[in-house]
C-alpha cells in the first residue's frame, strides 16, 4: 500500500522524489521520508510521521542536502504505529545504506533473530528494519549493491517491494519486487523507479514494468533487469496513456470532486475503439481464442470492495445476454475455499489497480488450478494484467481518491462489453438486438453528464444529515449492487455506519432496523418495464414509511410513486433495467463526498485506508 520512488540524474533528486511522493500519496499516508545522496557520497536522510506534508515542512524549515540520487517513501502502516521511527527509509551498514519496502515480509521474525544474535539492534518496529540490516550486511561481504539485495530478496517471504541506495554508491538505485509493483520510467541521462507510473509520468512517459521475483539497477544512463537467480531479463517498453495533468486536480477542491465529474468520460473512453458495425469487438480477447469463449460453461467474477460490485452488477449482465452463468466471489475468499475450477471456466478478475494483493493472489491460484483469467483493469503496467491471460484495460484515465467513483463505472463499461461480446460469439442474441444493446451502452455517458447535472440539490441534502448515525441502502436486481456501493461509500468516507441491502431481504430482517427518522435510500427500478420490480420496491418504501422512516428514492424522473411515497427524489434519466445501475450509483458517489466534505472530512485519504490494497 506504500508509495515508492526512486531517481538517479542530474536534477535535484529531492524536488524530484517530493513530486512522486505527491502522486503516489494516495498509496498511503500516514509517514514520509526520503533518503538522498550527496555528490560527495554522503546520505541524508529525513522521516517524518503525518502526511506527506509534514516532511515537506520540515524540510523547507531545515533543509537537506542536495543530490542527484534519492529514494522516498509515503507508508501505510502494517509493523509498527505510524511513528517518526517506524516511517522509511530504514538504515543498515552503519548508517550509509538506506532502504524503503513496500509489502510485507512474512518470515521478519526468524530473520529479526538472527540479526539480534549476531549482535545488530533496531531502531524500530518494522519488517522493513531487518531487510535493510540484512542488505547492509551482504553489502559488506559482497561490495555490490544490486549483489546485496538480491542475494537477501531470496531470503524474503511474503509480498515486497524494496529500493535501496549505498553511500558507496552514488547514481545507483537498486530495486527489487515480489508480488509487490515497481515500474521504471525511462528519462534522457535519467532514470526513475516507482510503485506505479504516476511517480514519474511528470518527467516521462516511457515506462517498464518489472516482473515477479526481478531486480533492476539503474544509473542514469542505464537500466538493468535480472531474476532473483541474477539471469539478464528481457524487458519491453510501454508508453503511459495519460499525462502528469491528468492526476492532478485542475482546479477541483478534491480528487474525488474532480473523478465524479470524469465518470462520463471514463464510460465514454472505456467504450472508445470497441463498437464496428454497431456490434462491440474485444480484440484484446484474443489470446483466449473464439473456441474458449465459446466452450466456458461458468465466469467467476473475482475482485473485493466497489470493483466486486461492478462484477455483481456484470453478473446480471453477463447472464442475461450470453446466457453463461456468473459467480462473484471476493478474492480473499476464493482461493481458500476449494472452488470447482475446470478449463472451461473463464476467471475475471476486477481490479482498478492491478495491484490489490488479494485478488493477484487468487488470478495466480486460478491460473494454477487451469482456469484462464482475464483481468479487467485500469492501470497500465501493474501485476494483475502481466499475471493474466488476456486484459480487457478501462480507460477512465488515474484514480487518486482513495474511494473509487470513476473506476466503478469503467468497471461495469467492460463487463457489459465483454457481456456484448460473447452474447455475439456465442450466437445468443440476434445482431440488430445486440445493436441496440450497445447503442444503449453509448448513450450512457450523456446521460450521466444529466445525472450530474441533476445532483445539485445534494450537497442541500448531505448538509442536512451532518448528525447522521445510520444509513441504510435498499434495491432489488441491479438495484442491490448500488445500493452496496452507495453504503460502502458512506462507511469510507463519512465513517458512518450504513448497510446496504437486497430490498426483498427486508423483512427478513434489516426491517427490525427501521424507526423514527432512519434515513433510507432505495434505488428505485423504472416503472416503464413490464417485468419491472418497481411495484415491489414502492411497497418497501411505504413499510418502512410506516415505520418512520425517511426515504430518499433514487428514481427515474417522472415516477410518479416515488414522488408520492419517498421524501426526497434524486431523478435518473431513462434507461432500460440494466443500464440503469450506471446512473444511479452516481448520486450516491456525490452524497457519499458531500457528506464527508459537510462533516470536514478529507474526501480523498479516508482515514485508515490506503488506494491499493497491496497485503493480504
Ligand atoms: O484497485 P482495486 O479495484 O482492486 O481495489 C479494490 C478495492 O480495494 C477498492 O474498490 C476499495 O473498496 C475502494 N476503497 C472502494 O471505494
Amino acid at each position: 500500500m506504500c508509495g515508492i520512488v526512486g531517481y538517479v540524474g542530474n536534477d535535484n533528486s529531492l524536488d524530484v522524489l517530493l513530486g512522486g511522493l505527491k502522486r503516489l500519496e494516495y498509496r498511503g499516508y500516514d509517514s514520509a521520508g526520503v533518503a538522498v545522496l550527496d555528490p560527495h557520497g554522503t546520505l541524508h536522510t529525513r522521516k517524518r510521521a503525518g502526511k506527506l506534508k509534514v516532511l515537506v515542512d520540515d524540510l523547507a524549515t531545515t533543509p537537506i542536502a542536495s543530490g542527484s540520487t534519492g529514494i522516498g517513501h509515503t507508508r501505510w502502516a502494517t509493523h509498527g504505529g505510524p511513528t517518526d521511527g517506524n516511517a522509511h527509509p530504514h538504515l543498515g551498514d552503519g548508517g550509509r545504506l538506506a532502504l524503503i519496502h513496500n509489502g510485507i515480509i512474512e518470515n521478519y521474525a526468524p530473520l529479526k533473530q538472527e540479526l539480534l544474535d549476531a549482535g545488530d539492534t533496531f531502531e524500530s518496529e518494522t519488517d522493513t528494519e531487518v531487510a535493510a540490516l540484512l542488505v547492509g550486511r551482504a553489502y559488506r561481504e559482497t561490495g555490490d549493491l544490486t549483489e546485496a539485495l538480491r542475494h537477501v530478496a531470496g531470503r524474503l517471504e511474503g509480498a515486497f517491494t524494496l529500493l535501496a541506495v549505498h553511500a558507496d554508491q552514488p547514481g545507483v538505485v537498486v530495486g527489487a519486487r515480489r508480488n509487490s509493483p515497481l515500474v521504471i520510467g525511462l528519462g534522457d541521462g535519467e532514470n526513475f523507479l516507482g510503485s506505479d507510473v504516476a511517480a514519474f509520468v511528470e518527467f516521462t512517459r516511457r515506462a517498464v514494468a518489472i516482473g515477479q521475483d526481478q531486480l533492476v539497477t539503474i544509473r542514469p544512463d542505464s537500466v538493468e533487469v535480472i531474476d532473483f537467480a541474477g539471469n539478464p531479463v528481457e524487458t519491453s517498453e510501454f508508453e503511459v496513456a495519460w499525462d502528469a495533468s491528468a492526476s492532478e486536480k485542475g482546479g477541483w477542491s478534491s480528487f474525488m470532486a474532480k473523478e465524479i465529474s470524469e465518470e462520463p468520460e471514463a464510460v465514454a473512453n472505456t467504450l472508445l475503439g470497441r463498437t464496428e458495425d454497431g456490434v462491440v469487438v474485444l480484440p484484446e480477447l484474443e489470446p483466449l481464442g473464439d473456441a474458449l469463449l465459446r466452450d466456458i460453461d461458468r465466469i467467476i467474477v473475482i475482485a473485493c470492495g466497489t470493483a466486486a460490485y461492478a462484477g455483481m452488477l456484470g453478473k446480471y449482465a453477463i447472464e442475461s445476454w450470453a446466457r453463461i452463468p456468473v459467480d462473484v466471489e471476493l478474492s480473499h475468499e476464493f482461493r481458500y475455499r476449494d472452488p470447482v475450477l475446470s478449463d472451461r471456466t473463464l476467471v475475471v478478475s476486477v481490479s482498478q489497480s492491478g495491484e490489490t494483493m488479494d485478488t493477484l493472489m487468487a488470478v495466480q491460484y486460478a491460473r494454477q488450478q487451469g482456469a484462464k483469467v482475464l483481468s479487467i483493469c485500469n492501470t497500465q503496467g501493474s501485476s494483475i494484467p502481466r499475471e493474466s491471460d488476456a486484459v480487457v484495460y478501462t480507460h477512465a484515465g488515474p484514480e487518486v481518491a482513495v474511494a473509487s467513483t470513476k473506476a466503478f463505472v469503467a468497471q461495469v463499461t467492460a463487463l457489459y462489453l465483454l457481456g456484448l461480446h460473447l452474447a455475439l460469439v456465442r450466437g445468443t442474441q440476434d445482431r440488430a438486438r445486440l445493436q441496440k444493446l450497445t447503442g444503449e451502452l453509448h448513450d450512457v455517458p450523456a446521460k450521466l453528464s444529466k445525472v450530474l447535472e441533476a445532483s445539485a440539490g445534494i450537497p442541500q441534502l448531505a448538509r442536512w444529515m451532518t448528525d447522521t448515525q445510520s444509513v441504510l441502502f435498499l434495491g432489488r436486481h441491479v438495484g442491490y449492487p448500488v445500493a452496496l456501493e452507495g453504503a460502502l461509500k458512506l462507511k469510507e468516507l463519512a465513517y458512518i455506519h450504513s448497510e446496504g441491502f437486497a430490498a426483498g431481504e427486508l423483512k427478513h430482517g434489516p426491517i427490525a432496523l427501521i424507526e423514527p427518522g432512519q434515513i433510507v435510500f432505495v434505488i428505485v427500478p423504472s416503472p416503464r418495464d413490464p417485468k419491472s420490480l418497481h411495484p415491489k420496491v414502492i411497497s418497501n418504501i411505504q413499510e418502512i414509511k410506516a415505520r418512520g422512516a425517511r426515504v430518499v428514492a433514487i428514481a427515474e424522473q417522472g415516477d410518479v410513486d416515488a414522488i408520492q411515497h419517498a421524501d426526497e427524489v434524486i431523478p435518473i434519466p431513462l434507461a432500460s433495467p440494466l443500464f440503469e445501475p450506471l446512473l444511479a450509483v452516481v448520486p450516491l458517489h456525490v452524497f457519499g463526498m458531500e457528506l464527508a466534505s459537510a462533516k470536514g472530512l478529507d474526501v480523498d485519504q479516508p482515514r485508515n485506508l490506503a488506494k491499493s490494497v497491496t497485503v493480504e
